[in-house]
């Protein structure tokens, strides 16, 4: 960041200029990561859709390639997925150098292979890798006769037990996902549909099914990722989950929320209205899956006052699956790559402090743009307790993150964190309650210059959100609202 890009963040992927929106095609191959995403080359708003790339070795410095595949005016390329085709059962490549394949979205214009406003996968494939991208003369791979406009975001896994890959993807407008099965990836079989569970929303996107662990247990279990757009949690896009059984045919969630019931009852990746279209990174090292997931709300992101570029990724992050109170839950946390990057990055400094009524300035270490915080506030007599970073000489103003003991909800309010004016949609707080509610809470907060996350509750309640701050404001101050709390507070400067 500078006075001039006041907005530009230091620890998450964005592209030195134009639009950018959901990550496509991540992929680790060679000690590199790929973050491909939805780029348009010639604006800083949505439109002309390419696959932009930029690759990294430690998930927090990433360096911007040549676009991978561009929108000509017969097709644009919507979102979807690379693998490693290891074993060349595509034949795009060779048993010596097995291709990259993606799956992606042709989304067609005039004289393109189907009519105008379809949308059918496509295939392209890299011996490079991941630098240029041919596209397979047999495109598209996968059409809903005679065609759709709606479907879209192909996302691919391997399923062992039948030795093929299954493909997630949407009929957006329709709420469903539809699945597919493959050995060459290139020929794809029918499957079954899944619909009519959680929350509904308008368009249902960027579907992912993945197998995990359950911790401290033996069991494994499928985790269907889902984003929706809108009728998030935090209005407009949210992402939910589904977690349950998949028999090679079909997935069947478990304990899920009926699609009539409260929003609260669907299960959410995130609580803050920046998250969507998170995919794993196929073939990240570690035994967790990795995500990454756009800092963006279709609400508002066409809006947003930065300027030569437009949109950010969020943190990467590990996803564990634990047993909560009522069924299984997701946690996150930093990707342990990444989290390491951020430790090296800077020093930490910890303070201790007992704050009563009034504003307690943490001092000249705490200031700053960029910061991984580590905050432990046990609120002995208050009600409610918290910081307010990037704040400038007056109270009110400043990104507000608090806890309150009685309803044991965190709390993310941006609405006097600067700019905000710039779209009716940019809504001023988030909250999300935490399973136990008690005077203790441990905070995660990477704070960088556009955004904020906040995980809670062990990674099982995580809050994201952009905010545009002034670039004068740096202080950060701890508050506790009708009695003490006891602080704790390291901090490192990214
Ligand atoms: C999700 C999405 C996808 C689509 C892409 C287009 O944000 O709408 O469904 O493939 O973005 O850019």
């Amino acid at each position: 960041p500078s006075p001039s890009d006041p907005w530009r963040p230091a620890a998450h992927l964005t592209a030195g200029k134009n639009w950018l929106n959901d990550p496509n095609g991540l992929v680790y191959h060679d000690g590199t990561y790929h973050a491909f995403y939805q780029y348009n080359p010639r604006g800083n708003s949505w439109g002309n859709m390419s696959w932009g790339h930029s690759t990294s070795q430690d998930l927090i410095h990433w360096e911007q390639q040549p676009v991978a595949m561009e929108a000509s005016p017969e097709e644009e390329i919507f979102s979807g997925c690379i693998v490693v085709d290891k074993n060349n059962a595509s034949g795009l490549g060779s048993a010596e150098n097995p291709p990259m394949v993606a799956l992606y979205t042709s989304a067609y214009g005039k004289n393109g292979a189907l009519p105008e406003g379809a949308q059918a996968q496509s295939v392209a494939f890299s011996l490079d890798n991941g630098t240029s991208w041919q596209k397979y003369q047999g495109n598209p791979v996968l059409n809903l006769a005679p065609t759709n406009n709606n479907f879209r975001d192909p996302k691919i896994t391997w399923y062992e037990p039948g030795r093929y890959w299954v493909m997630t993807t949407v009929v957006a407008d329709a709420q469903v996902v539809k699945m597919f099965k493959s050995t060459d990836l290139l020929h794809w079989d029918f499957l079954s549909d899944f619909s009519g569970a959680g929350a509904q929303g308008g368009l249902w996107e960027v579907p992912e099914l993945i197998h995990m662990d359950v911790e401290d247990s033996t069991a494994k279990k499928w985790v269907m990722l889902l984003s929706i757009n809108p009728g998030g949690i935090a209005g407009g896009s949210g992402m939910q989950y589904f977690v349950g059984e998949f028999d090679g045919t079909r997935f069947t969630a478990e304990n899920a929320a009926a699609p009539d019931a409260p929003l609260e009852e669907s299960q959410w990746l995130d609580h803050g209205a920046d998250y969507y279209a998170a995919n794993s990174i196929s073939g990240a090292p570690g035994d967790k899956p990795v995500l990454l997931g756009w800092m963006g709300n279709w609400d508002y992101a066409q809006d947003v006052p930065t300027t030569p570029w437009r949109g950010s990724m969020a943190i990467p992050r590990e996803l564990t699956l634990v047993k909560g109170a009522k069924r299984l839950e997701l946690r996150s946390a930093i990707a342990q790559v990444a989290r390491e990057t951020l430790e090296r990055s800077g020093e930490a400094k910890s303070k201790n402090l007992t704050v009563g009524s009034s504003l307690t300035d943490l001092g000249q270490d705490f200031r700053g743009r960029s910061q991984l915080i580590e905050l432990d506030m046990d609120l002995t007599s208050a009600r409610e307790a918290g910081v307010l970073l990037r704040h400038s000489s007056g109270p009110g103003s400043g990104l507000r993150i608090s806890y309150n003991k009685e309803s044991g909800t965190v709390r993310v309010d941006r609405s006097q964190a600067g700019t905000s004016n710039f779209s009716p949609k940019f809504s001023p707080f988030h909250e999300v309650a935490l399973p136990s509610s008690g005077s203790r809470v441990s905070l995660t907060i990477l704070l960088d210059s556009s955004s904020v996350e906040v995980f809670a509750a062990g990674g099982t309640a995580v809050v994201s959100d952009t905010f545009f701050p002034d670039w004068d404001s740096t202080a950060a101050s701890a508050f506790s609202m009708d009695g003490d709390t006891d602080f704790i507070v390291t901090s490192r400067t990214l």
